[in-house]
């Protein structure tokens, strides 16, 4: 299809017909019979919490994304708290970590009590800049927490060097990147430990859900006590040992995953690589049209990253619309696409501008990319047709308020 035939018909936003009659929201899951048949089977069965389902289900994932373990947690949110609990992060220390993001990923630091110090991020792939985070490690520094923007991976070989210089942690939140390749290497084999999450609009789903990956031994024993109240053993592991002593040795937090939401991980990751191609396709076809609309700019892959594409973030260019950010949004969700933002930058949330004072400008490059961002719909069971809808729309729009 050529981008450039379609006309900009009347805006449905000015009362002209959408170009699609249902909405396309911006992510959505892929539930089949046989995840219902899975979830059904344990819900039949003697355990709904902790049980065997468990264990499988963060075996596999360990082995697909090549970690020595893999520990689930409740959600993501709980999965990087329980990562920063294992980092040390503690009053007083410091957490490097990107602005562009999701809150979770700078308050998993606030929750431990330590303080996150955001460094800006760069032009391209919006990760966070490994020369920005030098220049903001200091005596208090323990952890570095880089973030997979969109499923980009971020830029690990910098991070990871100095965090080795510095006796730093590398906490890789990698919520939007479950599949990505970076330097050939598979995300979740590489930080000291990785974070995952399985929110319904993430590559595969629990309902609510995360993971930590690491090949650290130490950390995944911890990690485990940390998600069962601080308990050095499972109840399960007490019934079969036929004993009932158990010793807390931290304070933790129920954050388990039960045995239903561990079946469907299992029956979804066997189809994570089909999800895969299909958002890597969607990209490209995405990538191909966008290029030639000269008011947007598709999202850059740098030549050592395979993206796993959670996010198909575009950027305006403003200086070639009549319309902002806000507007273009407006009008196509009036075309019936569901267009979202990702991110108003953490540090210009109020609750972080009211305790750290951040008054907006002090990370220029995440500030000015966020008032062009908007993205597109991404996720595996669209269409050929839902694309195309996405491609004339953004088109037709982009057109109309092109100067
Ligand atoms: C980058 C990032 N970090 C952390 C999270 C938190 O994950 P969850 O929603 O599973 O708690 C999300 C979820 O949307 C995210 O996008």
């Amino acid at each position: 299809m050529s981008v450039t035939s379609i006309s900009p018909r009347t805006l449905a936003i000015n009362g002209g017909e959408p170009v699609r009659s249902t909405f396309l929201p911006y992510g959505r899951q892929s539930v089949d019979e046989a995840d219902i048949q899975a979830v059904v089977e344990v819900l039949r069965s003697d355990w709904l919490t902790t049980g065997p389902k468990v264990g499988e289900f963060e075996q596999a994932f360990a082995a697909r994304v090549g970690a020595a373990h893999a520990v689930s947690f409740s959600s993501g949110t709980a999965a990087l708290h329980a990562a920063a609990f294992a980092a040390g992060l503690k009053p007083g220390d410091e957490a490097i970590t990107t602005p562009m993001t999701f809150a979770a990923t700078a308050n998993c630091v606030l929750y431990q009590g330590a303080t996150p110090v955001f460094a800006d991020v760069s032009a391209d792939t919006l990760n966070i800049d490994p020369g920005q985070v030098t220049k903001k490690i200091s005596s208090k520094t323990r952890a570095i927490l880089p973030v997979d923007y969109a499923g980009h991976p971020a830029d690990l070989a910098p991070l990871m060097d100095a965090a080795r210089r510095h006796g730093l942690i590398v906490i890789e939140d990698a919520c939007h990147a479950l599949g990505a390749e970076y330097r050939g290497a598979r995300v979740g084999s590489l930080a000291d430990m990785t974070v995952f999450s399985f929110h319904p609009v993430k590559h595969i789903t629990t309902g609510e859900g995360g993971m930590v990956a690491t090949n650290s031994a130490d950390f995944a024993e911890t990690l485990r006590r940390f998600r069962n109240h601080g308990i050095s053993s499972e109840a399960r592991q007490r019934q079969s040992a036929g004993q009932w002593h158990y010793e807390m040795v931290l304070l933790g937090f129920n954050y388990r995953l039960p045995d239903f939401a561990c079946a469907l991980g299992m029956q979804q990751l066997k189809r994570l690589d089909a999800n895969l191609a299909r958002r890597r396709e969607i990209a490209a076809l995405y990538t191909a049209a966008l290029r030639e609309i000269p008011g947007v700019v598709p999202p850059p892959v740098l030549p050592d990253a395979n993206p796993a594409w959670h996010l198909y973030p575009i950027r305006l260019n403003l200086e070639k619309l009549t319309a902002d950010r806000g507007q273009i949004f407006r009008a196509l969700r009036a075309e019936n696409i569901g267009v979202n933002v990702h991110y108003i930058p953490v540090h210009l949330h109020p609750y972080y501008k009211d305790r750290f004072g951040f008054r907006g400008g002090e990370f220029p490059v995440a500030e000015g990319a966020y008032a062009r961002l908007l993205s597109l719909p991404m996720f595996p069971a669209m269409s050929g047709e839902d694309v195309n809808d996405v491609i004339a729309a953004v088109a037709k729009v982009v057109s109309f308020y092109s100067r």
